[in-house]
């Protein structure tokens, strides 16, 4: 049996606010890998990447999920939306749990990102087209990673937290 609910996607596909809300019917906590690392760092994830670099923040990443594997308890996890990038991450991601890639088009997230000024990776001349790209190249590795594939460009979240701990459920009695 895998034991925490691991979420993935692109950024802007709703991980924080989904695993956030399906927590609290699961009973259990909830972690959000960016915040986590921003309170270690004491840095925004912006600072981080003016400050240290992307390489450095994508270590930070690892460690984050090494960190993650010590816990007992089953926990929610929303991962950042370049984690499953690398391939060791995707071999940790693997043993920490149950993994629900939420899936959305890239012009639902450019609707819902276009304001944003806190992903460090959007901020250039055209993030419309950014976004399309960075999409089209992680969507195999997400699908790779993901146990279960939810679409979210409807974004109902009452049905979606149903289905997600429908999913989960099923795992967790092994279905
Ligand atoms: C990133 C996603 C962000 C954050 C960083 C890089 C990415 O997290 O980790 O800005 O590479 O997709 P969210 O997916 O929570 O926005």
């Amino acid at each position: 049996m895998k034991s925490h609910l691991i979420l993935i996607g692109y950024m802007g596909s709703g991980k924080s606010t989904l695993g956030c809300a399906v927590s609290y019917p699961l009973q259990q906590c909830f972690i959000d890998t960016d915040k986590w690392i921003e309170q270690k760092e004491g840095l925004t994830v912006s600072e981080i990447f003016a400050t240290h670099g992307e390489a450095y923040f994508r270590q930070k990443e690892t460690d984050c999920l090494k960190a993650m594997l010590l816990e007992c308890a089953p926990r929610v996890l929303a991962l950042g939306g370049g984690t499953p990038l690398r391939a060791e991450n995707r071999e940790l991601i693997k043993k920490l749990g149950f993994t629900v890639y939420l899936k959305a088009e890239p012009d639902t997230i450019y609707e819902r990102l276009k304001d944003d000024t806190t992903r460090p990776l959007l901020q250039c001349d055209n993030p419309r087209e950014r976004i399309r790209l960075m999409i089209a190249e992680r969507d195999p590795i997400y699908r790779e990673a993901a146990d279960f594939i939810l679409r979210v460009d409807d974004w109902d979240l009452r049905r979606l937290v149903n289905e997600l701990q429908e999913a989960y459920g099923h795992e967790i009695a092994g279905d």
